[in-house]
């Protein structure tokens, strides 16, 4: 294939559950190498890209036509002209005709597939998808590729809730792709990760199809369509809509797309589904079925066997093969495709569980085709032995151990990076997430990178995996509900069958808040078709969708195997203040789910939607636990959109954290939460629509923890022996004035000193899960506090009052780094006083520099407000802090230098080590 192409990168780059492994990554494998005539390249090198149509295409390439979205004076959307209106208007052809066909391996009733048009689709004269154009002037992109992360922010205007970034709009991808004469006879498909949105592919000037969904995973088949010997120009062209995301979505091939080349017959994309029925520590049934594809037009037999593996932490196959199935022959038939069922026993198997109570083991099946006695095709299908028990009255049950979930919601946006997906920021991630206690992840609200899973089954974290935000009913006049009708089906099928084997996800979520939620017997029924649908893929794992609105005694909740409440659980809006309101008031309700649905597992599946902005203390702060945000009551101040730090304060139909423990620890057969959310995204920047990111993460978007992460430390991790100090404590001007303090503990007592005088001993009582000292009065000093937990001396932490800024310091997440082209390394500024002290406050700016094998990527500082582009090597620090993202250079190696400097401060600099991965 074509030789600028590298070999991928494997085994941290691996291509789902079903890993295509590669000659060139096998042999660096200690153990087995399986050579496979299958060949996969990861197209990430040699795109060039363009913005913007040529002149002249007049929709002509669009899947299809839209409705018109109308906007107010303000320039706020007030309603989208309703579809049919437009499509009688709208005079011309659009692509969809020769896009839906793309869908048809996922839609299972014959009948219902589609036909593709006999005729090409009439575009006219497109210069752009001519194998003749020069693109050269266009920019050369490098896979995954997000089109709008580097912005600039669009500071005017309503666009707050997609990020402030151009994500909307058309995107042009071309490559040349050289597929030898060798390759003749073949089948060559383009797999890709995924693509914002509504893909068209070109392969020579024709259409070969595409994808609307911009979450889903898809592959089209270039074969009939490659001239094998000679030049082939692919194009791929996307198109986002505007107004058709609640966050930002981001834009273009912002996931990994590979080149797949195999034998006519072969083994079916996504083609393996591995269940394990039975375990017990002495044995695991293993259920493996094969679907094997036959692009000839004769039928074939074929003899397939399987061998199983064990996986190390790192992945890797390890040691001699743990069990077999013996060779089974297969008849295949011409042109179409059989499915073959075996099964055999793995003896002690090493289980998969969530740390810290058990340990991710993962195993590998490894299946080859041979025909004739040669070897066609060899798959590979990682997977993990695990039982989960759903039980109504505890919940969640893994392997015996039952596990409460200790979850958090998270958007695919990597904060700086955009949506552009990078293995090494996603892992960082989790890392986080896993320092704070968090056990679970939910996908909110779609399919994420297929390698975001391989890094949840290695590193053992629970996942709900979710595939749609809506369905027929619109949350944005542009969003997927459009598509919904023709689509849902394939949407729904490709993610079961790309995600089913990957031992962390445990639970299917169909929908979040659907519209349909409201639509009593006509919304459940839509519920129920959903839930059919994953039954017929795998039913080894229960569904649910999430409600904010349906209450236990209408048809939507009995639709689902497992309650999902967003907000409802605790209530929402039942603070005084929203007394006479008109939007949705909802008393406390795992009470009344629990009575209607007493054999189903519930649980909150969004939970808090607190709110704050890292490091920012408003006053007064209110006595309350729980709070809406508002400038009279300490939660924001609007004029500045700042959102105060103390953690009392949520979106209006959210709870406080505490409010959310109370409410779990009042109701014990509650499996457990998933909150809203952990690591703050791009868009949805509640309350303040002038910022460019959200404010209900528990860590920013540069992934520093806000105060919140303690409050969830200390009680997740309740064995960390661990004290939170709130606010900081350089409050000149505040002299004399009332300034609490609160502290977070995983201890249950405390005695505050401020300046060596003691501010009281206080306990927790019963359902309380913070100290508040909210009478201190501040001078500068020292606050200190002392912590007990059951009468014995736990821990202590310590603030202190510092002086001007006077030097800068860095720290690297990790000082040694990959030469991949991909590997990040993540380095921290901290602002000192002339003391070493860190400045909680300090707001200095700053720029950074890289020399050598590496190169800065982007800055950020964690502000919600901050529209400097992310790519500036000059950004301010907030609350204290600074990021900068810095990249290890291809094929280079040696020592990069970063250094950072700021007017008037002692600058800093690091060396971080670039060269091949260990
Ligand atoms: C929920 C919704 C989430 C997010 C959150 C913000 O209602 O499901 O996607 O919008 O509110 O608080």
């Amino acid at each position: 294939m074509n030789p600028q192409t590298r070999p991928a990168r494997v085994p941290s780059r691996v291509h789902g559950s079903a890993l295509l492994l590669l000659l060139a990554a096998l042999a660096s494998m200690a153990a087995p190498a399986f050579a496979s005539p299958r060949e996969s390249l990861c197209l990430d090198s040699g795109w060039r890209f363009h913005a913007g149509d040529p002149p002249g295409v007049d929709g002509r390439l669009d899947y299809d036509v839209r409705p018109e979205v109308i906007r107010s004076a303000d320039g706020k959307v007030a309603d989208a002209r309703p579809d049919e209106a437009v499509r009688i208007q709208a005079d011309r052809p659009v692509l969809k005709p020769w896009i839906l066909p793309t869908a048809n391996r996922f839609i299972a009733s014959p009948e219902r597939r589609h036909v593709r048009p006999a005729q090409a689709p009439d575009v006219g004269d497109i210069a752009f998808l001519h194998a003749t154009f020069d693109d050269s002037a266009w920019q050369p992109v490098t896979l995954p590729h997000d089109w709008a992360i580097a912005g600039p922010f669009i500071a005017e205007g309503p666009y707050g809730g997609m990020g402030r970034l151009p994500s909307w709009g058309i995107g042009w991808y071309r490559r040349a792709l050289d597929i030898p004469a060798s390759q003749q006879g073949r089948q060559v498909f383009l797999d890709v990760g995924g693509a914002m949105s509504h893909a068209s592919v070109w392969l020579n000037g024709a259409l070969v199809g595409g994808w609307p969904y911009g979450y889903n995973g898809w592959r089209v088949d270039l074969t009939p369509y490659v001239a094998f010997g000679g030049d082939n120009q692919l194009v791929i062209r996307l198109d986002n809509p505007p107004e058709s995301a609640r966050w930002y979505p981001g834009g273009g091939l912002y996931r990994d797309v590979w080149l797949t080349s195999t034998a006519p017959v072969h083994v079916a994309q996504w083609g393996t589904y591995v269940t394990t029925p039975e375990v017990s520590a002495e044995s695991a049934s293993v259920h493996l079925r094969v679907e094997i594809d036959n692009a000839t037009d004769a039928p074939v037999r074929v003899q397939v066997d399987t061998g199983f593996f064990a996986l190390d932490g790192n992945g890797a196959a390890a040691g001699e093969a743990v069990a077999h199935i013996p060779t089974i022959g297969v008849d295949v038939v011409a042109g179409g495709s059989t499915k073959v069922t075996s099964g055999t026993h793995i003896a002690n198997p090493r289980l998969w569980g969530p740390p810290p109570g058990q340990q991710p083991h993962r195993y590998v099946a490894v299946t080859t085709l041979r025909q004739a006695g040669r070897v066609i095709d060899r798959y590979e299908t990682r997977f993990g032995i695990r039982d989960v028990q759903w039980d109504a009255g505890r919940g969640v049950i893994v392997n015996g151990e039952h596990v409460v979930l200790n979850g958090v919601n998270q958007h695919h946006d990597l904060g700086a990076l955009g949506a552009a997906f990078n293995l090494r920021a996603a892992e960082r991630q989790l890392e986080i997430l896993r320092g704070m206690g968090v056990n679970a992840i939910r996908m909110a609200h779609n399919p994420p990178d297929p390698q975001l899973l391989e890094l949840t089954d290695r590193m053992g974290f629970l996942v709900v995996d979710e595939v749609f935000d809506s369905w027929e009913k619109k949350k944005t006049p542009l969003d997927f509900h459009l598509v919904f009708p023709d689509w849902h089906e394939a949407d729904l099928r490709a993610m079961l069958r790309r995600d089913r084997n990957h031992p962390s996800v445990i639970l299917w979520s169909v929908g979040n808040e659907v519209g349909e939620q409201y639509d009593g017997d006509a919304g459940a029924a839509i519920g129920r078709r959903l839930v059919q649908i994953v039954r017929e893929e795998d039913p080894t794992r229960p569904t649910t969708a999430s409600m904010n609105w349906a209450k236990a005694d209408m048809p939507f909740p009995a639709a689902f195997d497992v309650i999902n409440l967003n907000y409802q659980g605790e209530g929402i809006r039942q603070e005084p203040e929203f007394e006479g309101t008109e939007r949705i008031r909802t008393p406390p309700s795992y009470p009344a789910f629990r009575e209607a649905f007493p054999d189903k597992v519930i649980f909150g599946s969004e939970t808090a939607s607190a709110l704050s902005t890292r490091g920012t203390y408003l006053f007064p702060v209110t006595p309350a636990r729980s709070a809406p945000v508002r400038d009279h009551n300490g939660g924001g101040d609007s004029s500045q959109a700042l959102v105060s730090a103390y953690e009392l304060y949520a979106v209006d139909f959210g709870s406080s954290v505490d409010k959310v423990f109370a409410t779990l620890d009042r109701h014990p057969f509650v499996a457990g939460e998933f909150v809203w959310n952990g690591f703050d995204y791009l868009g949805e920047p509640t309350p303040y629509y002038s910022a460019r990111s959200s404010y209900s993460g528990m860590i920013d978007l540069a992934g520093f923890p806000k105060d919140r992460y303690y409050l969830y430390q200390a009680r997740w991790r309740p064995d960390l022996p661990m004290a939170h100090i709130l606010p900081h404590w350089n409050w000149a001007g505040r002299e004399g004035e009332v300034t609490p303090v609160h502290v977070f503990t995983s201890g249950d007592e405390a005695e505050l000193f401020l300046n060596g005088v003691s501010q009281g001993r206080k306990k927790k009582a019963p359902f309380e899960y913070r100290l508040r000292w909210d009478e201190v009065v501040y001078q500068p000093g020292e606050l200190h506090v002392r912590v007990w937990r059951e009468g014995r001396e736990w821990t202590q932490a310590r603030v202190q009052t510092t002086g001007a800024p006077a030097r800068l310091t860095l720290e690297a997440d990790r000082a040694r780094i990959g030469n991949d082209g991909r590997d990040l390394s993540f380095i921290t500024l901290r602002v000192l006083d002339a003391e070493g002290r860190e400045i909680r406050n300090a707001d200095d700016l700053v720029r950074f520099e890289v020399e050598g094998p590496a190169e800065l990527v982007a800055t950020d500082n964690g502000d919600p407000r901050d529209l400097t582009a992310f790519p500036s090597p000059e950004r301010k620090a907030f609350s204290g802090l600074a990021l900068a993202i810095v990249r290890g250079l291809a094929d280079q190696s040696g020592t990069a230098i970063v250094r950072v400097r700021s007017e008037g401060l002692a600058p800093a600099e690091l060396r971080l080590q670039v060269g091949p991965a260990r």
